[in-house]
C-alpha cells in the first residue's frame, strides 16, 4: 500500500533500471548538499493551534499570476521518458488533471510538440538551457510558444556539470547502452522494458531531429556536452527575456546578490534552487538559503523554491519562510518509475492532503495566511 512518498521511492528502485534509478537518487560528489535539502526540513519545528474552526479550509494559490489548485509545480527533470515510456507525458497529463503546472526540460526525451499533442494543447512551461548554438536556443523558444507554453523557466546553474559518481560507473545514456551488467539488469525490469518497446520516444526528443548533422546518438552526445554555455551572462537573460515575451523564471538562485541581478532583469520570479544538490557540492540547502532572499527581494519579484520537497509538510514550511511557490523533481520521478500517470497522480494527492492537513494543524485554514509565525522558534 502506497502511503508516502518514500513508497513510490521504493517501488520505482524496483521498477526502474538501475542506470535510470541511479540518475534520479543521486547528488554530485559527496551529495552533502543533496542531502542537506532533504534534511533541513527535517529541522524546522512547526508551531501547533488548537480550537481554531478548521471546518472550511483552501490551498488554492497562484504562482506568476496562475491559479494552481496547491503551490507546487513539477520541476523540470532531464530524461524523465526514461524512468517510465513516454514519461514526460504521462507526468503533464497528471499534473493538467491535477491543475497544477508541469515544466518540461530541454533536455526531454518526449518534445515540446509531444506534451502539447499528449495534453490536448494544455498550457505547460518549458525550461530552456542556453546553448552555445543561440540559433537554436531561439529556435527553442520559438516551439515553445507556437506549443503555447505559459512560462519559460531559464536554468541559470547548469553552464558546466557536476559530476555524479553513478552516471559515471554506470555509463548513462538514452537509450542505454547494451554492457553484459546492463543487460543483467533491464532483463529484470519487464513493466519497463514492455513500456519502452511500446514507444518510439528513446532519446532527446526536444534536440534529436532538430540540429543538422546530429541525427544519431553518437553525434547527439557529443552534440549536448559540448553545447552548454560557459559564457552565459545577465546580457543574455535580457535578450531571452526580450525573446519569449511571455512569463519568465530564473532558476538556479542561492546568493542574494544574485537575487538582486535577477530582480533587475525584469524577471517574474526567481527559483531558490541547487538544482537538487546536482551541482555545487557544498552549498547550502535551498530551504536554508531562501528566508534572506525572500528578505532581500521577496517584495520585488515573486521567490520559488524547490530542493528536497517529500512531503506536504515541507511544502508548508517552504511557503512559511516566503516562498510563493514550489518544485518537486524527485517526489514526481519516483511516482512516476512506480507507476507512470498514476503514480504521478499519487504523489500529487500526498502531498495535497499532507499540505492541507499540516497546515490546518497550525490553525490556519486559508493558504495565504500562511508565514514565519507557524514556525516553532524552538529548535
Ligand atoms: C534535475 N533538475 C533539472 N533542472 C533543470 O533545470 N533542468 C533539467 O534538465 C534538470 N534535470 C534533472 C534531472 C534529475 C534526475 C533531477 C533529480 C533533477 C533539477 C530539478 O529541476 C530540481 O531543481 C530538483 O529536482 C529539485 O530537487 P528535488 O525535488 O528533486 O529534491
Amino acid at each position: 500500500m502506497i502511503t508516502d512518498i518514500e513508497d513510490l521511492r521504493i517501488l520505482a528502485k524496483k521498477r526502474v533500471p538501475r542506470m535510470f534509478y541511479d540518475y534520479a537518487d543521486s547528488g554530485s560528489w559527496t551529495e552533502s548538499t543533496y542531502r542537506a535539502n532533504q534534511g533541513d526540513f527535517q529541522k524546522l519545528l512547526l508551531r501547533q493551534r488548537v480550537a481554531v474552526n478548521l471546518s472550511d479550509r483552501s490551498i488554492k494559490s497562484q504562482m506568476v499570476g496562475q491559479d494552481v489548485a496547491m503551490p507546487v509545480a513539477i520541476a523540470p527533470t532531464g530524461l524523465t521518458g526514461m524512468q517510465h515510456a513516454d514519461g514526460e507525458i504521462l507526468a503533464a497529463r497528471a499534473a493538467k488533471r491535477f491543475g497544477i503546472p508541469f515544466t518540461l526540460s530541454t533536455m526531454s526525451i518526449c518534445s515540446i510538440e509531444d506534451i502539447a499533442e499528449g495534453t490536448d494543447g494544455h498550457p505547460f512551461w518549458f525550461q530552456l538551457y542556453v546553448m552555445r548554438d543561440r540559433a537554436f536556443v531561439e529556435r527553442l523558444i520559438d516551439r515553445a510558444k507556437a506549443a503555447g507554453c505559459s512560462a519559460l523557466v531559464l536554468t541559470l546553474d547548469l553552464q558546466i556539470s557536476g559530476q555524479r559518481h553513478k552516471d559515471l560507473k554506470n555509463g548513462l545514456a538514452a537509450p542505454p547502452k547494451i554492457t553484459f551488467r546492463n543487460a543483467l539488469n533491464l532483463a529484470s525490469k519487464p513493466r519497463w522494458l514492455l513500456g519502452m518497446a511500446g514507444t518510439r520516444r528513446r532519446t532527446l526528443g526536444n534536440i534529436f531531429g532538430h540540429v543538422e548533422g546530429v541525427e544519431e546518438l553518437g553525434s547527439l552526445a557529443e552534440w549536448t556536452a559540448r553545447q552548454f554555455d560557459p559564457c552565459l551572462s545577465w546580457e543574455d537573460v535580457r535578450w531571452i527575456r526580450q525573446k519569449w515575451g511571455g512569463k519568465l523564471i530564473l532558476k538556479g538562485i542561492q546568493d542574494v546578490d544574485d537575487a538582486r541581478m535577477a530582480v533587475g532583469t525584469g524577471a517574474d520570479a526567481i527559483i531558490v534552487s541547487n538544482h537538487g544538490g546536482r551541482q555545487l557540492d557544498g552549498a547550502p540547502s535551498s530551504i536554508k538559503a531562501l528566508p534572506a532572499i525572500v528578505d532581500a527581494v521577496g517584495s520585488q519579484i515573486e521567490v520559488h523554491m524547490d530542493g528536497g520537497i517529500r512531503s506536504g509538510q515541507d511544502v508548508l514550511k517552504a511557503i512559511a519562510l516566503g516562498a510563493k511557490g514550489t518544485y518537486i523533481g524527485r517526489a514526481m520521478l519516483y511516482g512516476l518509475g512506480a507507476g507512470g500517470e498514476a503514480g504521478v497522480t499519487r504523489a500529487l494527492e500526498i502531498i495535497h492532503k499532507e499540505l492541507d492537513l499540516t497546515m490546518a494543524f497550525c490553525g490556519v485554514t486559508r493558504l495565504a495566511d500562511v508565514d514565519r509565525r507557524i514556525i516553532s522558534d524552538i529548535t
